[in-house]
C-alpha cells in the first residue's frame, strides 16, 4: 500500500514533509527516511539565526549541514527555515540597538552566507517568518521598529539575490487558518512585496491547530475545509503557491477514542483543503511522533498532536489524511 508522500505525488502533487531534528532514533528516522510517508523535511531547529550565527558573523554550520547531506542522501526535498524571524534570534541581534542601516546590512551578511550557502538545495525558503500580531498589525520585531515594514520586502529582495533561482520564496505565519485578520494581514505583505517587484513564491499557513477549544488556540479548532480553502484562495488567486508547513493538531491530554477521532477529522479537513486548491503544493506535518513532539514543551496541558503515538502506532489521523489524498 501507498504511503502519504507515495500517494500525494502520484496525485501529481509536490510534497508531504516532516519536520527533522537528527536523533539517535532509528525507529523515528527510519520513518523519515523511507520514500513512502514523507519526501520533503524541514529542519526543526538547525537553519534558525541562533544556530547559524549565534555571534555577529561568526556562522556555525554544522547542524544545517548534516540536514542538507540527510536530504541528499535519503533523497528529501528541503523546505529551508528561517531567514528573518524575531524568535530563536540571538540576542546580539535583537539588543542590538543598530540603525536602520547597519541591521539590514546585518539582515544581507546573514542572508548571503545562510542562503547562499543552500544556493538552489532548498525548494523553499520560508524568508519572513511571523510578522503579525493576531489582528493582522505588525509585530513589534527588532526588524520592524528598526526599518518598518520595508523589512519585509527587503528580506524577499535578499533571499532572491542569494538562495538560487531554483527555490521558492515564502512568507509564512501562525493562525491564517481561520481567515480573520491576521489571514488578511498575510494577504498585505504579499501584495507589499509583489507591489515592490520583488519575488515572492508563496504563503505557507503554519497550522498548528487544535481539535478542542482550548484557551491556548483563543477558543478555537480547526475550521470547516470550505473556510480553510477559502483562505488557501486569499493567497493562491493573487498567482502565488500555498503550503501547510508545520501541521500539528493537539489537544487536552490524556488521549480517548473520541479524542483521536475529532483529530482525525481536522487532519482529513486540512488536507481536503489542500487537495481543493491547485495551487497548494505540499504538506510538511511537523514531526513524526507524539513523542518528541514541541506541542507539550510550550502548551503545558496539550499534547499527542501528530500523526505516530508515542510507541510509533499509526494514530486515527494518518489513516484519515490518507484517505483524502
Ligand atoms: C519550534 C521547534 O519545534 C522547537 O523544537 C523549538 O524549541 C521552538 O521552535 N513556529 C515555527 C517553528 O516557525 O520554527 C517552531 O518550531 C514552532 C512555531
Amino acid at each position: 500500500d501507498k504511503g502519504l508522500a507515495q500517494s500525494w505525488t502520484s496525485k501529481g502533487r509536490q510534497y508531504i514533509g516532516t519536520a527533522l531534528t537528527i536523533r539517535d532514533d532509528s525507529v523515528e528516522q527510519g520513518i523519515i527516511k523511507s520514500p513512502t510517508d514523507f519526501n520533503s523535511i524541514t529542519p526543526e531547529n538547525a537553519m534558525k539565526w541562533e544556530s547559524t550565527e549565534p555571534s555577529r558573523n561568526n556562522f556555525t554550520f554544522a547542524g544545517a549541514d548534516a540536514i542538507i547531506d540527510f536530504a541528499d542522501k535519503y533523497k528529501k526535498e528541503v523546505r529551508c527555515h528561517t531567514l528573518v524571524w524575531h524568535s530563536q534570534l540571538p540576542a546580539w541581534v535583537s539588543e542590538g540597538n543598530f540603525d536602520n542601516k547597519t541591521l539590514i546590512s546585518i539582515m544581507e551578511n546573514h542572508i548571503k552566507n545562510v542562503a547562499g550557502r543552500y544556493k538552489n538545495k532548498c525548494t523553499h525558503w520560508d524568508v519572513v517568518n511571523e510578522a503579525l500580531e493576531e489582528d493582522g498589525t505588525y509585530r513589534n520585531s527588532v526588524f520592524y521598529k528598526t526599518i518598518g515594514e520595508a523589512f519585509i520586502p527587503i528580506s524577499f529582495r535578499l533571499a532572491a539575490k542569494y538562495a538560487g533561482s531554483k527555490t521558492k520564496l515564502y512568507y509564512n505565519d501562525y493562525n491564517l487558518e481561520y481567515g480573520s485578520a491576521k489571514a488578511l494581514g498575510a494577504q498585505r505583505i504579499l501584495k507589499l512585496v509583489q507591489s515592490y517587484g520583488v519575488q515572492i513564491d508563496g504563503v505557507g499557513l503554519q497550522a498548528h491547530l487544535t481539535s478542542e477549544s482550548t484557551a491556548s488556540s483563543g477558543g478555537g479548532v480547526t475550521p470547516d475545509t470550505d473556510t480553510l480553502t477559502r483562505v488557501l484562495r486569499l493567497y493562491a488567486d493573487l498567482g502565488v503557491e500555498v503550503a501547510y508547513t508545520e501541521l500539528d493538531v493537539r489537544f487536552t491530554t490524556p488521549v480517548t477514542k473520541e479524542k483521536l477521532k475529532a483529530q482525525a477529522d481536522a487532519y482529513a479537513r486540512v488536507t481536503q483543503s489542500c487537495i481543493n486548491v491547485k495551487s497548494c503544493v505540499g504538506i510538511t506535518i511537523w514531526g513524526v511522533s507524539d513523542k518528541y513532539s514541541w506541542i507539550p514543551g510550550v502548551f503545558k496541558t496539550e499534547g499527542a498532536a501528530l500523526l505516530w503515538d508515542e510507541q510509533f502506532n499509526k494514530k486515527p489521523a494518518y489513516d484519515s489524511m490518507l484517505k483524502r489524498i
